[in-house]
């Protein structure tokens, strides 16, 4: 059983080219109203999003992202955690809470952020525009908070890009649902080395649209190619978190 909706969803794929139809107001409206909509940790809405239009800064972003056509990507928001506007609804009323610091704010912004962002993405699609993800803003998060002027206890967490689709890429295959689902407790026999080749085969025949129609390697080496990859801004992210003004509770 299926319904128009899981049929978009089960045809997902990320587009990089878009047309210049431009995507009009009303849409924009619409998409804006069902993220605000989206479930959010204990009701707090601990995210906000920024639509980027100025063309310095969709520029700016790009060279963070090392993606050049992101700047031209027809819509382009940033979402990101916010804690910050809590704090000020709280300290209007006289509470000024070291807790509203904690990590547990973070997270929960973090999680609200990327399902707010998800639930858009859904939905545009469900229109027929091409949707694009972007985490690698966070590259040089310290970049993206001085491009966006982001008060303390804020933080950007996933760019996201819309547009009518200038491309149809092939659906990109995913590893097999048995090697991710498990009941009750985790499945330690669930890593199958032949379900595995299995996949690592159906991903090199398939042709990845960034990768100027090369095939893509095979999963376990892409695997081995991203865990090997270490950029320095990445690996030092909680040090921004924590000049952010969130208190990353470590010590003992
Ligand atoms: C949180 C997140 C961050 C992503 N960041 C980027 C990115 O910086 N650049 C990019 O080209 N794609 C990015 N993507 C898209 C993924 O590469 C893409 O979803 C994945 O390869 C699967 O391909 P598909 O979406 O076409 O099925 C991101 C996706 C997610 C969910």
């Amino acid at each position: 059983m299926s319904n128009e909706t899981i049929a978009r969803q089960l045809a997902h794929r990320t587009i990089r080219a878009f047309s210049d139809q431009t995507v009009n107001d009303q849409t924009m409206t619409e998409l804006f109203a069902v993220m605000n909509r989206t479930a959010t940790s204990t009701g707090m809405q601990s995210y906000s999003v920024i639509r980027i239009q100025s063309l310095v800064k969709r520029q700016a972003l790009a060279a963070i992202c090392r993606q050049a056509y992101i700047a031209a990507v027809p819509q382009l928001m940033v979402f990101v955690v916010d804690v910050y506007r809590n704090s000020r609804i709280a300290a209007s009323q006289d509470c000024h809470l070291t807790a509203a610091r904690d990590m547990d704010r973070f997270f929960q912004g973090f999680t609200d952020a990327a399902l707010a962002a998800q639930n858009m993405v859904v939905a545009a699609e469900s229109l027929g525009l091409g949707t694009l993800f972007f985490g690698s803003l966070l590259n040089d998060p310290d970049q993206v908070i001085e491009l966006l002027e982001l008060p303390e206890l804020t933080f950007p967490v996933v760019g996201v890009g819309l547009g009518y689709p200038a491309q149809e890429p092939q659906l990109k295959p995913r590893l097999p649902l048995s090697m991710k689902v498990f009941s009750d407790r985790y499945d330690h026999n669930a890593f199958d080395p032949s379900l595995l080749e299995a996949y690592d085969q159906e991903m090199h025949v398939y042709y990845d649209l960034r990768d100027n129609g090369r095939r893509s390697d095979t999963f376990s080496r892409q695997v081995v190619t991203r865990l090997t990859q270490s950029l320095e801004k990445r690996a030092k992210i909680l040090q921004s978190v924590r000049h952010q003004g969130f208190i990353l509770g470590l010590d003992p």
